[in-house]
């Protein structure tokens, strides 16, 4: 077990612990000689490494996807905390736990997936519910559901991410039939919950979180509706409109064409999946920059909320 985390690292702390390559860079020297830049990672975030000397000797140990002991000392860089590398040795990925390198959601995940399933029963239609329960009665995908990440770090990046956001959407959709009494609620219900389900292959999550090769080549839209229509084709008699639906409602969900969508919305419940996937993630995009910027009142600029976010004092009553 790692005893010495990423978030705990303060200026002039040794370093002797196991961290994850995410990423290497090899710079110049003003002498002309070689260093290496490596982003090293844990489950708490990362912090930059530098390996000033030894270049060639440390090279392979030091390559991208490597689990490596590091030893060091944290010094200062704008202000900034960094690893003075000393020495660096690839591990074995059987000597390390999971858990030091994989952020786990805050909420347990069988609680989140108990209540989940309690959204089935509100899948009325029968043939919706038919679908999920096939689905759902798939041991192996229930596993992946539980545990997929919904990103890599833009939102909910964590083991559990999926299911917590799918949740959290799904909580948000309670009181839409009674605000708007034309929506089908078994359809929003059954899209909300098939949404994201291309992603339970588009990112690793057995050791570190990353994407795979599929999750670039492919993506999780094309994926989940791939997924969702071969369950669906083997349903007998499944009325070819309501599948056209419920696979226009995951090919559409990101809204526009430039957000990776190949068709936009084109009914009130595409809409409305589309609408409750942008509020649950800005959301959160809220609540991790709040959580990592306490001690300021203004974050850095936010890429995806194109703005920045102002860091509002804690509600005293
Ligand atoms: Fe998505
Ligand atoms: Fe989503």
């Amino acid at each position: 077990m790692k005893k010495q985390f990423v978030k705990d690292l303060a200026i002039r702390n040794k370093v002797n612990d196991v961290f994850y390559v995410r990423s290497r860079r090899q710079l110049e020297k003003r002498d002309g000689g070689k260093f290496l830049v490596l982003d090293l990672s844990d489950k708490t975030g990362s912090i930059e490494g530098k390996i000033w000397d030894n270049v060639n000797d440390l090279f392979s140990d030091s390559n991208p996807g490597n689990f490596v002991k590091v030893e060091g000392d944290v010094t200062e860089y704008m202000g900034d905390p960094q690893i003075t590398v000393s020495h660096i040795f690839k591990v074995s990925d059987k000597e390390i736990s999971s858990k030091d390198f994989l952020p786990t959601s805050r909420f347990n995940i069988e609680d989140m997936y108990k209540e989940l399933a309690g959204y089935f029963d509100m899948v009325k239609d029968s043939d919706y519910r038919k679908l999920l329960d096939n689905l759902f009665s798939n041991a192996e995908f229930v596993n992946k559901f539980k545990s997929a990440p919904a990103s890599t770090g833009i939102h909910h990046g964590y083991l559990g991410g999926l299911l917590e956001h799918t949740l959290f959407m799904l909580r948000l959709s309670r009181s839409v039939p009674n605000v708007y009494e034309e929506i089908d609620y078994s359809l929003l219900v059954t899209g909300l919950i098939l949404h994201d389900i291309g992603k339970i292959t588009s990112y690793t999550y057995d050791k570190v979180i990353d994407h795979t090769d599929e999750g670039h080549l492919i993506g999780h839209i094309v994926r989940g509706y791939e997924i969702a229509k071969n369950v669906i084709n083997k349903i007998p008699d499944f009325p070819n409109a309501k599948k056209e639906m419920i696979l226009h409602i995951i090919l559409s969900h990101h809204g526009l064409r430039e957000y990776g969508s190949p068709i936009t919305p084109k009914f009130a419940e595409a809409f409305m999946v589309h609408d409750l996937d942008n509020l649950d993630a800005r959301m959160m995009m809220f609540r991790d920059e709040t959580d990592k910027n306490r001690d300021v009142k203004w974050s850095d600029y936010h890429q995806f909320l194109e703005t920045r976010i102002f860091i509002k004092p804690p509600v005293t009553e």
